[in-house]
């Protein structure tokens, strides 16, 4: 069988299924590019010249590595021009970068993370980039950077693409146009994406959970009972043994669960209680949460479906729960 890149699945989600537009088909393929050249600088490590700290804090207070703003320019700089455009936001910006006059606008909103789990990069663990597309709303306001935040709130269930470059020991692609979840890994003597999964399935069922156990004392009770009851084990009222993984990278978290199933939770904590919880709703929950329902699993913040919450703010941040369904269903109802 020929090799599917993913120029040649995108042409025929575009002609054959009419899954696609064409402009959303060259949105995809141009972030595509800006994450080869995002793995490029990423691989060279100490020999770039790109590990360590920018000296600068983004919008939400967080020191930024040289890797997190050279990743955000590579997406701001690669989708500014080719007219699918109206506006791209993004983690490491304050406001909307809307689309210079000089250059035609398009119909769609891109939101990213550029470079998810930089904290990461200095240790060579995996990292990677979360990116969401919606629909700009007809008439909507651009004409500033302010203004055009508004046409970003949409909520989730909205999205019209959705997908996360993973940087690791191989660097893959994992998209979803709303037709379920494909996975390409990149041929780098080729340069080219090439298929290597398709129609992605999460196991109902799990034996392993991710969860940043330090922060256990901030938990709710609905929290500390699910834990509590995994970390029992064969001997507790789930009759079975769990393992537990903590990356770090959202991005590879949430990959061994579309590769292998499991429980990914950042809940809502009273260290983060003030901000609505650590990960940002708008460029990572959405994005996971449209993939993971995608692939069968489920997404909420233990009380709430992810992809129905209203966003208020560009930045807002909320209590992820995802993964494998039985296990996102069981945590859930311990909160209600
Ligand atoms: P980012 O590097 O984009 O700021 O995101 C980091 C996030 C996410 O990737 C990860 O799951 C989580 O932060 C890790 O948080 P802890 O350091 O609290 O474990
Ligand atoms: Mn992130
Ligand atoms: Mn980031």
């Amino acid at each position: 069988m020929a090799r599917m890149t993913l120029s040649r699945y995108l042409i025929e989600e575009q002609r054959q299924k009419g899954v696609i537009t064409a402009d959303l088909k060259l949105l995809v393929e141009v972030v595509s590019r800006a994450c080869k050249a995002i793995s490029i600088a990423i691989g060279k490590g100490g020999l770039g010249g790109v590990l360590g700290e920018a000296g600068s804090e983004n919008v939400q207070g967080e020191a930024q590595k040289k890797l997190d703003v050279v990743s955000n320019e590579i997406l701001l700089e690669a989708n500014e021009w080719g007219g699918h455009l109206a506006a791209m936001a993004s983690e490491e910006m304050d406001l909307p970068h809307t689309i210079p006059n000089r250059y035609p606008q398009g119909e769609y909103l891109l939101l990213f993370d550029p470079l998810d789990g930089s904290s990461n990069i200095d240790v060579n663990v995996s990292v990677g980039t979360i990116f969401s597309v919606l629909k700009c709303p007809e008439g909507a306001d651009l004409s500033t950077p302010e203004a055009a935040e508004q046409a970003f709130l949409q909520p989730g269930t909205t999205q019209v693409a959705a997908g996360y470059a993973v940087y690791g020991p191989t660097t893959l692609l994992v998209l979803t146009v709303g037709d379920g979840v494909v996975v390409f890994t990149l041929d780098r003597e080729m340069g080219a994406f090439v298929l290597t999964q398709e129609n992605v399935r999460i196991p109902e069922d799990t034996k392993e959970f991710a969860i940043n156990m330090s922060n256990q004392r901030y938990w709710e009770a609905p929290v500390q009972r699910y834990v509590d009851e995994l970390l029992q084990g064969k001997e507790g009222p789930r009759g079975k043994d769990f393992n537990m993984r903590w990356v770090a990278s959202m991005v590879a978290d949430v990959h061994r669960i579309m590769t292998r199933g499991g429980l990914f939770m950042y809940p809502l904590d009273a260290k983060t209680r003030d901000k609505g919880g650590k990960l940002r709703l708008m460029y990572e929950a959405n994005p996971m949460a449209f993939l993971v329902e995608q692939a069968g699993g489920a997404a909420t913040t233990g009380r709430e479906r992810i992809l129905d919450l209203q966003p208020q703010k560009l930045h807002q941040r909320v209590p992820v729960i995802l993964g494998s369904k039985n296990e996102v269903e069981r945590v859930t109802a311990y909160h209600a």
